[in-house]
């Protein structure tokens, strides 16, 4: 071990002597079955603090288990914090010291239903703690779930960057068996070359010396995220498979374990929810999950676009397919298309990986197409509603990808706020979670631009309401009185939310997506 380590852990060392004993006064003993351990101590994210987690862990579990989880977006923090619900003892690593800081603060970054009950329940447990030391984080864990971004290139290739960074720093903080965990949605083979980045970086002799004189001892598996946003804590804890890419027995036994908790908790076993492949096949698992699901979506938007045309009703349509076992109901919504930080990149990277490999996926291009189509299809039907938009005051209700979350990221209704604000309407703008995020896409001001507490107070003077997330908090309002407060009773329902029948009883002039 370099002089330099040896000085630092002897440091944390004494740091952790000093912290037990004053801690030992008031801990409550742990309990495994997820019950917080009784105290409010709110900590810092530091090196001492970290460490004393896995001490707390020893005790509660098992004094081999020492989970860290990489980047705490929304895969990382939902994931850390349910694995610390299952009992673990988990360390969030963020090399993002503000955002951090807020973590172990109590504050999520994002909004996501019941997130921030469970932090504040696990920062209290002792089970959770933050870390920004990256390099230390790796030398202290030894599973490690890689949970960074992978953001999309130009070229719609996923830019690995953050994933090979981690790699190479795991590489030069290799000190005694590692199982690094890859859960960032990647491409097919990047497991592959994260086991040739590591043993291509890694510090050979330092990593010899600190595992006692062995080999380099370290496996790389693949557990893919299948949580949505908005119900990621929901989806953590009834997942409907978890799927596990290993190569060796060492893994799989680890990360079963890891997961055993929570087949517990499901009633469930093993056999009946845990897919067991290999590396390349869990990865493909994944990007073909979210390509398939991107393709229901446009599939059932162009069948609506076919109702519109003859007077059919697509709900009945999807009711009528989904009912079929083989198809099923969901992900069959006819709207204004899929966006958020998934769907659209994941296809995107699926179809130029298998491009790379020689497989003409045109089919997803395709999907990508029709998807990007359905924000001008918006347009003309409100410019048909309208006639003339330029100077017309419209109502948006909803910015956010989809509802429950206050993600904004390619988000079809931003597009649809950018083309009307170049054809010169006037907006008025809600969103129950996703103002804050909206208002840094736009430099407009008032006039041009409003935003508004509620939906009543947004529809205030307008010649049209465009319904744009599905938020379930738009059918409760009272669009009676909403009538009274518009210039012109006019809808346009680019999520087909609202019952076409019950609007038009109010008095509005309705539009939606492929309905009569
Ligand atoms: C998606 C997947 O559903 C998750 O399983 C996956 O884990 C996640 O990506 C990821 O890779 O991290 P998410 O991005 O949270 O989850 O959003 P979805 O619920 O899939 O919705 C995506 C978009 O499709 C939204 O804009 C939504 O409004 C739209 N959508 C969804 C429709 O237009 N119609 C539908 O029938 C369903």
């Amino acid at each position: 071990m370099r002089q330099d380590c040896v000085d630092r852990v002897l440091v944390l060392c004494a740091d952790i002597t000093i912290d037990v004993q004053r801690e030992n006064r008031d801990l409550h003993r742990p309990r495994l079955d997820g019950a917080a351990i009784g105290r409010t101590h709110r900590f810092a994210p530091t090196p001492k603090h970290y460490l004393n987690v896995y001490r707390r862990g020893c005790m509660t579990i098992n004094d081999e288990m020492r989970i860290a989880v990489f980047g705490l977006g929304h895969v990382g923090l939902p994931t850390a914090l349910g694995l610390a619900e299952l009992g673990w003892s988990v360390v969030g690593v963020d090399n993002d010291v503000d955002k951090a800081n807020e973590i172990a603060r109590g504050k999520p970054p994002f909004y996501e239903q019941g997130i921030e009950a469970l932090l504040e329940r696990h920062l209290d447990s002792g089970r959770f703690a933050v870390e920004t030391d990256v390099a230390l984080a790796m030398r202290e864990a030894n599973v490690l779930f890689v949970c960074v971004g992978t953001p999309q290139r130009e070229d719609g290739a996923a830019d690995l960057s953050m994933v090979e960074g981690v790699a190479r720093t795991i590489a030069s903080n290799l000190n005694g068996y590692k199982l690094i965990v890859e859960k960032s949605t990647t491409p097919v083979q990047t497991a592959q070359q994260i086991k040739r980045s590591i043993l291509r970086y890694s510090d050979a002799n330092n990593a010899r010396s600190n595992a006692g004189g062995g080999e380099l001892d370290f496996d790389v598996a693949v557990n893919p995220e299948f949580l949505r946003e908005g119900v990621a804590v929901h989806d953590f804890f009834n997942p409907d498979r978890i799927v596990l890419g290993v190569e060796t027995e060492r893994a799989r036994k680890i990360l079963l374990g890891i997961y055993q908790p929570l087949l517990d908790r499901l009633g469930s076993t093993a056999d009946a929810t845990v897919v067991i492949t290999d590396i390349n096949t869990a990865e493909i698992i994944k990007h073909a999950s979210n390509a398939f699901l991107a393709t229901k979506i446009s599939f059932a938007n162009m069948v609506a676009d076919l109702c519109e045309a003859t007077g059919a009703n697509i709900d009945d349509v999807t009711h009528g397919i989904g009912m079929d076992p083989r198809i099923g109901p969901r992900f069959l919504q006819a709207g204004i298309g899929y966006g958020g930080y998934c769907l659209p990149k994941d296809l995107r990277a699926f179809t130029w990986i298998a491009a790379t490999h020689g497989v003409d996926f045109s089919l997803l291009k395709e999907v990508e197409h029709i998807n990007e189509r359905r924000v001008g299809q918006l347009i003309s039907k409100v410019r048909q509603a309208l006639w003339v938009v330029k100077g017309k005051t419209l109502a948006m209700w909803g910015l956010s990808f989809k509802p429950g979350t206050d993600d904004t990221r390619e988000a079809p209704s931003l597009a649809v706020a950018r083309c009307l604000l170049d054809e010169g309407a006037h907006l008025r703008l809600h969103d129950p979670e996703a103002m804050g995020e909206a208002s840094r896409e736009f430099r407009e001001n008032a006039p041009v631009l409003t935003y508004c507490a509620t939906p009543e107070e947004a529809a205030d003077g307008a010649e049209a309401i465009l319904v744009l997330t599905e938020w379930p908090e738009y059918l409760d309002v009272d669009l009676g009185r909403v009538r009274e407060r518009m210039r012109v009773p006019l809808i346009v329902d680019g999520r087909n939310l609202l019952d076409p029948a019950a609007v038009r009883e109010q008095g509005f002039e309705y539009y939606s997506i492929g309905r009569p």
